[in-house]
């Protein structure tokens, strides 16, 4: 076994793949992953009743059936490696241990997701992978693991390269049979847009949000120019969700709104047992919700700015666009849009909007009223922080 072992660490230092013709599962997150995640509401306070409350909370008052199927814990649900080196759950935290828990989620048609890092440690501390990479997946999918993300905390000091770090851990977890999702979390440190997209299904793009508009703004600002690394089956990360954690509905509602144009995975980070109608409503709006699952996989893109408003557009597989202006001053902007000024050719998509030649009809997805058409102008008012978001319906 420590044979194994050093071959597994030689092999992340020099990068060589333990098997040729490893890879990643292609067939996983083909849209951006749905799901839930322990880590913005809880942190280290996680344990198995928390997560069972979770799962059964998510698998019957909508979240579910709105495609949040993930349940993933973050860090701290480690205990320590045994003599031969492989990982057990904590058993006070988790006393029935993790394959009853993924056992439970699947019962009820959810998924289970763990964490580990490509350090020697967790960034709280508790074990990384580094060096176990192929016993660790062997464990999750003993456990029935559904989605590893891995961090990458206590790294440096060991020259670990990200690339081969992360390909290392794709390949163990393909080694071991079972489809498991993986999520890369370097925070766009070593720009994995540039080669993850066949290591994992998703990358961190920044460091970790913070629950506050402000921080909701600034990871915004880094995504319009990585639009292009992103597709399906490999998607820009730009961290999970804090709508319900503190911020305004106005601002929830923006936060959410423009997670869907960059085709994010939307992982929620909020207490999905209590929670009030408003994030319940803004969590669960299926249509805009359908803005970040559709099958075309092209994010979003800025096409311009004017005083605090921000005007965004996604081009949708049946032709139509998602169109969302974001404020992102404190006060109220009124503004007229007068749509051939706003018209645009996406190269990435190879589309184009053509106002004067196409005309779409506007259904605004928040108040889920339609609005006439783009054939004349539009006169509209957007709260402070928050956004209008309209899908422009090609009409045939
Ligand atoms: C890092 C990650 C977070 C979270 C914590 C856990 O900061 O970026 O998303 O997983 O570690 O310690």
């Amino acid at each position: 076994m420590k044979h194994l072992l050093e071959i597994a660490a030689l092999s992340v230092l020099l990068c060589l793949p333990l098997r040729t013709e490893a890879q990643k599962f292609e067939e996983l997150g083909k849209t951006p992953a749905m799901g839930w995640n322990s880590w913005n509401k809880y942190a280290c306070d996680i344990n198995e009743d928390l997560i069972k409350n979770v799962i059964d909370a998510m698998s019957t008052n909508g979240l579910r059936d709105a495609g949040y199927v993930y349940v993933n814990l973050d860090d701290c649900w480690h205990d320590q490696r045994d003599s031969l080196g492989f990982i057990h759950a904590d058993p006070v935290k988790f006393k029935s241990g993790i394959k009853s828990l993924s056992d439970y989620a699947h019962l009820k048609n959810m998924k289970l997701g763990i964490y580990t890092c490509a350090g020697t440690k967790t960034c709280a501390g508790r074990p990384g992978s580094l060096g176990h990479e192929y016993q660790d997946a062997l464990q999750y999918a003993k456990w029935g693991i559904d989605y590893v993300k891995e961090d990458w905390c206590y790294t440096h000091d060991d020259h670990v390269s990200a690339k081969c770090a992360y390909m290392v851990m794709r390949d163990a977890i393909y080694s071991t049979g079972r489809p498991m999702y993986l999520s890369l979390c370097e925070w766009g440190s070593n720009k994995p847009w540039e080669w993850a997209k066949d290591v994992g299904h998703s990358w961190r793009t920044t460091g970790d949000i913070e629950n506050s508009f402000k921080s909701v703004l600034d990871i915004i600002d880094l995504q319009d120019s990585l639009r292009k690394y992103a597709g399906p089956g490999h998607w820009n990360d730009p961290d999970m969700l804090e709508v319900g954690n503190g911020m305004s509905e106005n601002e929830d509602r923006a936060h959410f709104s423009m997670w869907c144009m960059l085709a994010a995975p939307l992982i929620l980070g909020n207490d999905v047992c209590h929670m009030c109608k408003a994030t319940a409503d803004i969590i669960m709006n299926k249509e805009v919700i359908a803005l970040d699952q559709d099958t075309l996989g092209i994010e979003g893109l800025k096409i311009g700015k004017e005083g605090n408003l921000e005007f965004w557009f996604k081009p949708l597989a049946n032709g139509d666009w998602a169109f969302c202006i974001l404020n992102r001053g404190m006060d109220a902007a009124k503004y007229t849009i007068d749509w051939k000024k706003l018209d645009l050719n996406d190269d990435l998509s190879k589309r184009s909007t053509d106002f004067d030649k196409s005309v779409y009809a506007i259904r605004n997805l928040w108040t889920k009223k339609n609005e006439g058409t783009t054939k004349k102008e539009k006169e509209v008012v957007v709260p402070g922080h928050d956004v209008l978001v309209y899908r422009l319906i090609m009409k045939k």
